[in-house]
């Protein structure tokens, strides 16, 4: 039997080399196949916005959002990790908004942790956060909240920022850090530089775990992929297909059969 993934368990997992498994999920269905497969964190993303709201970016994602998702996933898992993903404008206007917000994840939804985006200007809100014990998980590197700042998606590659920002979060209280859009080298260096454990997006091998959006890594999806998705199925293929084939046998008579009969 395997015992449920805590903060503790993931520090271990670093010290002893051994990779974390993580992977967004929004629902039921796909928290159940997740935690059966034994993935160690499921995050319940603001990505929710881009890939199952259909919007253009994660900007407009609300806090109601979140822990409707948040719970779903939540009833749904046994063993993994939930981290909840604090949305936009949840944190970003006072640390006592914040910490109210934060602790709505693990009273209202059941996760048992938060993550939130950005480096050394959120380590006080980090501070506050983890003080009330709300593990927090950092984000830092390529943060979409910040898009507008950032003119766009891009790569970032300031290293001594990257570094002080990682340093930072981890001296505030953060439990692990998300190291997006970062060139390999710099978050090989992030990762042996920090105690608390690195997950990567777009950032190379060398983070103690890995993370993908799940509808980009399924196939779940028509929209534009970042080089970084590896895609282990084209589920959006099979749907197609299937309905295809349903559309074709309710109108030729084949379906239903007698079989599906009463
Ligand atoms: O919202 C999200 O899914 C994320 C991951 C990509 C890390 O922040």
């Amino acid at each position: 039997m395997t015992s449920p993934v805590t903060v503790t368990k993931l520090l271990s997992m670093k010290q002893k080399g051994e990779k974390i498994v993580a992977l967004t999920a929004y629902d039921f269905p796909f928290a159940r196949i997740l935690d059966g497969c034994g993935v160690h964190v499921i995050l319940v993303g603001d990505s929710l916005g881009n890939v199952v709201q259909g919007k253009a970016n994660t900007l407009p994602v609300t806090m109601d959002e979140m822990i409707y998702h948040t719970q779903m996933v939540a009833r749904a898992t046994e063993n993994a990790l939930v981290v909840g993903d604090m949305p936009f404008m949840s944190y970003q206007t006072s640390i006592k908004h914040a910490i109210k917000n934060a602790g709505r994840f693990l009273k209202e939804a059941g996760a048992a942790a938060i993550k939130l985006e950005g480096g050394a200007t959120v380590s006080e809100t980090i501070r506050a956060i983890s003080a009330t014990g709300i593990p927090v998980q950092a984000h830092i590197g390529l943060t979409p909240q910040s898009i507008h700042q950032m003119g766009g998606h891009k790569v970032q590659r300031d290293e001594d920022r990257l570094m002080q920002d990682a340093l930072k979060v981890q001296e505030a209280g953060a439990f692990s850090v998300v190291l997006e859009g970062i060139p390999a080298d710099i978050a090989g260096k992030i990762t042996k530089a920090l105690t608390i454990p690195t997950i990567g997006i777009g950032a190379g091998p060398d983070c103690d775990g890995q993370i993908l959006v799940l509808h980009d890594m399924l196939g779940l999806t028509d929209r534009h992929l970042p080089r970084f998705v590896k895609q282990y199925a084209r589920l959006m293929d099979n749907a197609k297909a299937a309905v295809t084939l349903y559309q074709d046998e309710v109108q030729t008579g084949r379906f239903p059969a007698k079989e599906h009969c009463y």
